[in-house]
């Protein structure tokens, strides 16, 4: 199951989906550790990239991987000329795959004809695609949906319009942007686009345990697997799924002291990360996907979020899982 992007040689194809809110560094750097083998930033938007960019040069505050190996990161944008040189920003910067949002169902996104909505405008996102394709010698990739809806499932033409434009990946979420998240992903449909294209395609979509994953890949034909939601609180399901793609027994999930360890630091590298007072509240909803299946959990999610004082939330953390 191993193939090469560019100078990245993916033999765990096992990946991280890109998540906004979610996938930020802290949280990629421990998915990492469980081996995933590629992981994807949180979608940046191009057009302010390219302003903030042109404005000042050097800063780099909107761009949080810097020490990551490979990371694939995500443009929005619907103007070729502004997706292509925010993809060479990235590119400069250290992305190692430039990956392109063909897939986001947000009404704010669409009603910009960003995201989802390129689906409806083969003609634009192939000229977006193209243009970024030449803007770098990164490889460039692009997650869709199956297409707008049920009338239109057109990810198999505009997969391989892209694989003709050089496109090196294709990742498809096996619903359409009318389904947003609703009703469950239809990895079957997913086998149109892997009969349409011959660069490695990855399914995405509802996959939650090992199982999903082998399930996933042997309905879709795909050669790889991206998990978002199933790593809500247990980002060790990464490796899980590769063990259990390799054939070997999965191993098992932390125990009670492992789980405390584990988000302790991830606290830590979050508060490190966003600074106190940001990092106390941006760490809340990790902690409650981690405790999300204790008894208790509910009251324990109460206190932490009363709590801003990591000193007591640390405390409350270790009394709870001791
Ligand atoms: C909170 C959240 C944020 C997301 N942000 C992005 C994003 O920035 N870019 C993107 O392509 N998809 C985004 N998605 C979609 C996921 O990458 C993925 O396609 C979707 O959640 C289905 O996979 P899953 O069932 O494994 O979560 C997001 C999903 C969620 C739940």
């Amino acid at each position: 199951m191993s193939f090469t992007l560019g100078s990245v040689q993916i033999d765990d194809p096992v990946f991280l989906a890109p998540m906004s809110g979610v996938t930020d560094l802290p949280f990629r750097r421990l998915v990492r550790k469980f081996g995933a083998g590629l992981v994807f930033s949180e979608m940046l938007a191009s057009r302010p990239m390219v302003e903030n960019a042109r404005k000042s040069p050097k800063k780099r505050e909107s761009f949080d991987f810097d020490d990551e190996f490979p990371i694939a990161v995500q443009i929005a944008g619907c103007e070729p000329d502004v997706v292509a040189e925010a993809a060479r920003i990235c590119a400069d910067r250290g992305a190692h795959l430039i990956d392109l949002n063909f897939g986001c169902p947000v009404k704010k996104i669409v009603n910009n004809m960003g995201g989802s909505a390129l689906m409806r405008d083969e003609d634009l996102s192939i000229r977006i695609i193209e243009a970024a394709v030449k803007a770098v010698s990164v490889p460039v990739s692009v997650k869709m949906r199956l297409g707008w809806d049920h009338d239109c499932m057109n990810a198999p033409r505009l997969a391989k319009m892209a694989e003709d434009v050089g496109v090196q990946m294709i990742t498809v979420h096996g619903r359409t942007r009318n389904q947003l998240y609703s009703g469950t992903a239809d990895w079957n449909a997913v086998r149109a686009v892997r009969e349409a294209i011959s660069i490695p395609l990855i399914v995405n979509g509802d996959i939650c345990s090992p199982e999903d994953a082998v399930d996933a890949l042997e309905k879709s034909g795909a050669d790889g697997v991206m998990v978002g939601r199933g790593c809500y609180g247990k980002p060790w399901l990464v490796r899980q799924v590769m063990e259990h793609l390799k054939g070997a027994p999965p191993s098992s999930s932390p125990s009670r002291a492992e789980l405390c360890d584990l988000i302790l630091g991830h606290y830590d590298a979050l508060l490190e990360y966003y600074g106190i007072e940001a990092g106390v509240k941006i760490a809340r909803k990790h902690i409650g996907w981690y405790l999300s299946d204790f008894d208790g959990a509910n009251i324990a999610r109460r206190e932490i979020n009363k709590s801003t004082d990591p000193v007591q939330v640390k405390q409350f953390l270790r009394d709870f899982l001791d």
